[in-house]
């Protein structure tokens, strides 16, 4: 146990790496990097160092399963992380005109976020919505799809209220 993986988070790990066959401390990696993120919103090195030195795991390898995977946060976000898909399928259906309401409903740049400290603007990469692209994710976890700008309006202004659907 760390300072930095507490005893809820150490459970959390411990319940992934029982579910691999083999290799199951290596393989629990993403998901312990997630735990921790969840944790403290972003991934300074010293939590990258508490995954490595709790499941035993070279720090260097944890580091490349950091820099892989854009779910990641390796810079401060604000509480809320709104994310625009600008891979293919979206690009083709309007991702950038997206980007461009969601900048001007949030009042920043993407890679940005508000001066409130709540909310952070982001490119992503496919979220696995290309059917009913173009497409966004809030918080890693609640999928918008077909989005409009009337639905920008209605999201943006919904998380500003902290009444998500
Ligand atoms: S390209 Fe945007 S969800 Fe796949």
């Amino acid at each position: 146990m760390s300072q930095i993986i507490n005893e809820k988070m150490a459970k959390e790990i411990d319940k992934w790496v029982a579910k691999f066959p083999s290799d199951k401390k290596k393989s629990a990696v993403l998901m312990a990097l997630r735990i921790v993120q969840d944790e403290y919103k972003w991934l300074k090195k010293e939590h990258v160092q508490a995954v490595a030195d709790y499941l035993d795991v070279p720090n260097t390898e944890v580091g490349e399963v950091l820099t892989f995977y854009s779910l990641y946060q390796q810079k401060p976000v604000g509480n809320h992380t709104v994310k625009v898909c600008t891979s293919l399928s979206c690009c083709l259906n309007g991702a950038y005109s997206v980007l461009g309401y969601v900048e001007n409903e949030l009042g920043i740049k993407c890679g940005q976020t508000t001066k409130d400290g709540q909310i952070t603007l982001q490119e992503a990469e496919c979220i696995a919505a290309c059917a009913d692209a173009p497409a966004m994710i809030i918080d890693d976890k609640d999928f918008y799809r077909r989005v409009t700008p009337e639905k920008v309006k209605e999201i943006i202004s919904n998380i500003k209220d902290g009444d998500r659907p």
